[in-house]
């Protein structure tokens, strides 16, 4: 059955929700087939495929480029894209328009957009014009330059401002939100205190629902984040492929 921002926030309180990111046909296909509720284009794209350093350089562009690849696919997962770099603190206009684009031009169900309380009247003003909403607070990777990757609600002064940045995106109508890097115990009462669906990434078991960049979960990475436990190695198995043709392709005599 297709998900839809409906299905994926009923599931709260039923059972844990399945995300995963995916890049491209292929990993959409690995994700869906393997059972994910939803599928996050996530701007992961720059450090995970596109050889980049972070997030920062990711463009609408390559967001659209790379969502419509995913839709190409046909999930049965709902597929959001994210909203790349600072494109959420445009005037409302322009930032209506990006997701517009990703909706129009890639095919997303929604946007997942990086950020909390400021954001809450654009948020409310994007579910007003019928885009769906994901939020994403605690670490939020393209502040990198400013804050760096740190843990989050490690102490009583930020618990208190993720409280209300989850709260505030809650209340501007997204349909649920990610919860990356926040101490483990303060996740569960951040998703103890909210009506939509919490999906944690490195915030330990007490969210609604888990995400991961699917390349860290099948080891094509080399450097998973430490709460990663990849579930396959196809970096190590697909080099071990090439190298056993290579030698085929080498050993005289198989020419002519
Ligand atoms: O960009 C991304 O892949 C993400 C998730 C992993 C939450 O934001």
């Amino acid at each position: 059955m297709k998900s839809t921002t409906r299905s994926i926030r009923a599931l709260k309180g039923t059972r844990p929700i399945v995300c995963l990111t995916a890049y491209d046909a292929v990993t959409a296909r690995i994700a869906d087939q393997g059972g994910a509720d939803l599928i996050l284009v996530g701007d992961s794209l720059g450090n995970t495929v596109l050889g980049m350093e972070d997030t920062v350089g990711v463009t609408l562009e390559m967001m659209v480029h790379h969502t419509a690849a995913v839709v190409r696919a046909k999930p049965s997962a709902l597929v959001i894209a994210d909203l790349p770099f600072a494109l959420a603190h445009e005037p409302f206009p322009k930032l209506l328009k990006s997701c517009r684009t990703l909706m129009q031009n890639g095919g997303a169900h929604g946007v997942k957009i990086e950020g909390g309380a400021t954001l809450a009247v654009s948020i409310l003003k994007l579910v007003d014009a019928g885009i769906p909403v994901m939020g994403h607070i605690g670490l939020m990777p393209q502040r990198v330059h400013s804050t760096g990757y740190k843990r989050r609600g490690l102490n009583p002064a930020d618990q208190q401002k993720l409280l209300i940045d989850a709260q505030s995106v809650a209340a501007a109508g997204a349909f649920s939100i990610v919860i990356e890097c926040v101490d483990e115990k303060f996740s569960q009462q951040l998703t103890e205190s909210l009506e939509i669906p919490t999906i944690g990434i490195g915030s330990g078991k007490g969210c609604d629902g888990q995400i991961l960049v699917i390349h860290d979960l099948l080891g094509l990475t080399s450097n998973p984040p430490p709460f990663v436990k990849p579930e396959a190695q196809l970096h190590r198995d697909a080099v071990a492929a090439v190298q056993r043709w290579a030698k085929k392709v080498r050993k005289p005599g198989l020419k002519k």
